[in-house]
């Protein structure tokens, strides 16, 4: 049977970076991020007989190796909770940059696991789901859900407890904004499954991190239901640059960072300083978002017109969790 899911993609505000378990993907700590509007991917999935083996083409693109090893992983999850031993043909497309930082494998992770789940035949639910996104990548148990998520790092062994929880709707907060910006659409170097377990492994700190990001989870919950937007990015911009010296102190050092990252960085907080609110976060790759209000947007567009590096802006606000389509890519 076949069956489409969209899904966005989401940005966290407190990062996720490390796990307790490799196999069952358990984060070290807790983090929060927004689904947003925008940032979409779209995924259908067939299980049928005719398929001698399982196919996955990305973006027009057929994948092998380490990636189509790791979709192939989950399908056999999948295949194992259903009792099938069918093979599936996937066809997905990002409708943003992929693995340039932009979450992509948020969205992509959301939608397999509902477009998949739903093929096969089961019925799961939105705790079901997320537990099962949470299978292919740590961040993609966040996007099942709309608005602000908290991906609890839970205390079971078998990780029943570890999955993506709403903090409060998309229409919550509707002034909310992130604009992300591309700077290079470059490949990232290394991936964020290898690099943050060297970080687990090799960062002196990495205990430090874990402890404290914990602790900025609880209230970044607060702050975002308070709707207090200064306390909120002043926190969100500390997570990111803790997140990145955790990583410059992995052995090797990580450097998702370029020139005209420092430049965004820069720019960000001298356009604050001078009275226009807003914040920035980076995960891994290149890219910097600025957090911020949708009064503010115009004057921030104006400002990111004159910065060269910026090849193209994404303005987006809290959006919708994963859904079914009805529109199948093949
Ligand atoms: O879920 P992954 O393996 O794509 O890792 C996501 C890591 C960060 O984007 C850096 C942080 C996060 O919480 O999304």
């Amino acid at each position: 049977m076949k069956a489409t899911a969209s899904a966005n993609a989401n940005i966290a505000l407190i990062k996720y970076w490390g796990k307790r378990n490799e196999e069952l993907i358990l984060p070290q700590n807790s983090s929060v991020s927004v689904t947003l509007e925008g940032l979409k991917t779209v995924t259908t999935v067939d299980f049928d007989k005719k398929y001698k083996k399982d196919n996955f083409t990305l973006n027009g693109k057929k994948i092998s190796g380490e990636p189509f090893e790791r979709i192939a992983g989950f399908l056999n999850i999948i295949r194992k909770m259903a009792g099938s031993g069918l093979k599936a043909k996937i066809f997905s497309k990002n409708f943003f940059p992929t693995a340039t930082g932009l979450a992509s494998s948020s969205a992509g992770g959301a939608t397999l696991a509902l477009a998949s789940s739903k093929a096969i035949g089961l019925d799961l639910n939105k705790k079901g789901l997320s537990l099962l996104a949470r299978r292919n990548s740590g961040s993609a148990s966040r996007s099942i859900e709309a608005g602000f998520v908290e991906w609890e790092k839970g205390e079971k062994e078998d990780g029943t407890d570890s999955f993506g929880k709403q903090v409060c709707d998309k229409d919550y907060w509707p002034e909310f904004r992130i604009i992300a910006g591309v700077l290079n659409e470059e490949e990232k170097k290394t991936k964020s499954r290898p690099g943050m377990k060297q970080s687990v492994q090799t960062c002196p700190f990495y205990k430090v991190w874990v402890e404290n990001s914990e602790k900025q989870a609880k209230q970044i919950k607060k702050f975002i239901l308070e709707k207090k937007f200064t306390k909120l990015g002043e926190l969100a911009e500390n997570n990111a640059l803790m997140l990145h010296s955790v990583m410059f102190n992995t052995i090797l050092p990580i450097v998702y960072f370029s020139e005209k990252t420092v430049e965004m960085i820069k720019a960000v907080r001298k356009w604050r300083a001078s009275g226009l609110e807003c914040y920035f976060t980076i995960d891994a790759g290149p890219q910097v978002k600025i957090i911020c209000l949708e009064k503010d947007i115009p004057e921030i567009k104006r400002k990111l017109k004159g910065i060269k590096a910026i090849k193209k802006i994404y303005i987006c606000k809290p959006g919708d969790g994963a859904r079914l389509i009805n529109k199948h890519l093949f």
